[in-house]
């Protein structure tokens, strides 16, 4: 199994990943202002945001997502094959990030390109994450659910830590360039989410052109989309049973958490992002009620 590529103190896979890639990426990847980023924590419900930013461009025609892999539609910037394709693609690009805000294109700050950062409850991250990177070559494998939540909570998966992570983006949220959006915004309130990613982009839909980005966007759709549900990727890379559509709920963490691991994960959430008002994690209310309501 893979072990991480460290650079600059973030844990990387080693797979599609080079630190000269990385580190020319930050200082030199030039943004341009109609640029579009999808920027999140992996696990987040990124591939998801992708999908339906793709149908918002083709007005909910779906002839794009079906015949073009998600990772060519928005490719990677800091991986070794999504870094060169789009380096020399011409015309606005999509794209999608993982980096932490320190590692992250310095040309961005100074540009008007659009970022839209989803972030998801990181105990529904972490599950999803066990899930996907166990028994895979893409990381140090997990032996347990139990080993990988201690790696989370230290920050020792790829990405580093989501606390370090999200805080530094959420500090970006005012920026008129900045979408701030929810996994569980966009599973209750799909519709309305979507109209605010068009709003943020400037796109304008017909009642039937949405009908039909949510239509191709649904989970049962993606699944069944094998250019955007990973059954195939590129030929440089070998991943036995990678399955990126695996539940596609909110609170599956329930499902795996013991007590004790629902405790000591509120505790470090409570400590890491008390600065934060409480509005900006939808979850954080149900958890508390599960933790303390009798
Ligand atoms: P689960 O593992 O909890 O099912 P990312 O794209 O950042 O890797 O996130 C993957 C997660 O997003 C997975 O969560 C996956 O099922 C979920 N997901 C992907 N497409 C989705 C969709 N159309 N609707 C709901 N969830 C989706």
């Amino acid at each position: 199994m893979s072990d991480f590529l460290w650079f600059e103190g973030i844990p990387f896979s080693a797979l599609g990943h080079e630190k000269e890639i990385i580190g020319e990426c930050c200082n030199k990847f030039g943004f341009r202002d109609e640029d579009t980023v999808i920027l999140s924590y992996p696990k987040s419900g990124t591939n998801w945001l992708v999908e339906t930013v793709c149908l918002i461009q083709t007005k909910g025609n779906p002839k794009w997502i079906q015949s073009v892999p998600i990772w060519e539609r928005s490719p990677w910037v800091e991986t070794k094959t999504g870094y060169p394709q789009l380096i020399n693609q011409k015309g606005p690009r999509l794209m999608i990030s993982h980096l932490p805000i320190h590692l992250f294109p310095k040309s961005f700050f100074s540009s008007k390109a659009k970022v839209i950062y989803v972030i998801r409850n990181p105990r529904d991250v972490l599950v999803s994450g066990y899930f996907f990177f166990a028994n895979k070559n893409i990381i140090k494998n997990p032996a347990s659910l139990a080993t990988y939540f201690d790696w989370f909570l230290k920050g020792h998966v790829i990405y580093g830590s989501w606390f370090e992570h999200t805080s530094a983006w959420l500090s970006m949220r005012a920026r008129n360039n900045f979408l701030l959006i929810s996994y569980e915004d966009m599973i209750k309130d799909t519709r309305e989410t979507i109209e605010k990613i068009c709003d943020f982009l400037g796109k304008k839909l017909e009642k039937d052109e949405l009908d039909l980005v949510l239509k191709y966007s649904s989970f049962q759709a993606m699944k069944e989309n094998n250019m955007s549900n990973y059954s195939i990727l590129p030929d440089h890379i070998i991943i036995k049973d990678l399955v990126l559509m695996r539940k596609g709920t909110i609170g599956d963490w329930k499902n795996h958490f013991t007590v004790a691991q629902a405790e000591a994960f509120d505790k470090v959430f409570q400590e890491k992002m008390a600065g934060f008002s409480p509005s900006l994690f939808p979850w954080q209310h149900e958890v508390i009620c599960l933790l303390h309501c009798t």
